[in-house]
């Protein structure tokens, strides 16, 4: 049931994905001491959750390669979180030798985007979490669990609201602790936002407070999407610094919903995030120069024509 204006949630918990789908999106390597300041300068901005890296094969993600150094080397503040994607028990043991205490597992609600992104099907990457999750369950680690393609797949075009739930409910019933449900293409629209979380949370009887929203801006429906979300109740959003991401064969096109563009909106509705915009900026003009092109956020690049 969409709610009304009037029942926008107070505060929203934003999880920083610059370090992680920003840059292993990115064409440039950055080197590893250079991403450790900018997850630190993230992280000093008062994000509570930055996503750091990913503990995956070095082969698939050649970006993020340096997961265990940027790790094992990361100056942590006591009140911020820095999950990791890990596809497998080797991602996870790799994650525990160098220190993590939060992960992210990630699956799809479409076969084929599964199996190109992790060479398996649905089912056999839920099998393959099983063991990783208990694991983590057995540190006191938190887990998270992103589902990707929920809004439609690039090699299957729509995919049914159902998929989702089907895939979001396993992921709980396996001791996932919040679910990111992945505009992955960045194809949503509001509507479609609404019959998702709507079957989730009414028919699937998911609880709201363990769902985040992931939005791609690539046809800048977004903020609009992030809107439509709060009104039905999620205060989790994801986003990346900059909007750092996009497809790096199509220049100019966007990626991530950039967290300045999502503070921006927020802090102008008097809605909570704990964190301070103009550091955001500054963490992304840091790393800038190294990227080779100019990030995609509106704001930041308005603030930049503004100096
Ligand atoms: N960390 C480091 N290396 C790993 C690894 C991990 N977690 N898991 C597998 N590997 C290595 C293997 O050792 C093997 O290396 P080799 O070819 O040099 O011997 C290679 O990766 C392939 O391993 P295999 O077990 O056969 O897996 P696969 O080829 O079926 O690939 C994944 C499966 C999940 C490991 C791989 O597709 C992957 O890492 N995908 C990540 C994609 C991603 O991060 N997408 C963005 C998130 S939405
Ligand atoms: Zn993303």
């Amino acid at each position: 049931m969409l709610r009304t204006l009037s029942t926008l949630p107070f505060s929203v918990r934003i999880v920083e994905v610059g370090p992680r789908d920003g840059l292993q999106n990115e064409k440039a390597i950055i080197p590893t001491a250079q991403k450790i300041q900018f997850i630190q300068m993230l992280a000093d901005a008062g994000l509570p959750v930055v996503e750091a890296t990913s503990f995956v094969s070095p082969r698939a993600i050649p970006q993020l390669s340096d997961a265990s150094e940027v790790m094992a080397n990361l100056s942590r503040r006591s009140s911020t979180s820095y999950p990791v994607l890990v596809p497998n028990l080797r991602g996870m043991e790799r994650a525990l030798a160098a220190g993590v205490r939060a992960i992210t597992v990630f699956t799809a609600a479409s076969e084929s985007f599964t199996r190109h992104n992790i060479n398996a099907t649905i089912a056999e990457s839920l099998a393959n979490f099983r063991p990783v999750i208990a694991l983590a369950q057995q540190e006191n680690i938190t887990i998270r669990g992103y589902i990707s393609t929920v809004f439609g797949c690039p090699y299957e075009g729509k995919v049914e609201p159902r998929q989702s739930l089907n895939v979001a409910q396993a992921l709980l019933e396996m001791g996932v602790d919040e679910l990111s449900l992945g505009d992955t293409i960045g194809i949503a629209t509001p509507n479609q936002v609404v019959d998702v979380i709507s079957l989730l949370v009414d028919d699937g009887a998911i609880p709201i407070k363990q769902i985040a929203v992931h939005f791609h801006d690539t046809r800048g429906t977004a903020l609009a999407n992030v809107l439509i979300a709060l009104q039905s109740g999620i205060s989790i959003i994801d986003s990346s610094a900059g909007g750092l991401g996009g497809c790096p064969f199509a220049p100019g096109a966007a990626g991530n919903l950039a967290t300045e563009d999502l503070l921006y909106m927020l802090h102008g509705m008097g809605i909570h995030t704990g964190v301070d915009l103009d550091k955001v900026v500054a963490a992304t003009n840091f790393i800038t120069p190294l990227l080779g092109h100019t990030p995609t956020s509106k704001y930041y690049q308005a603030a930049i024509s503004a100096c």
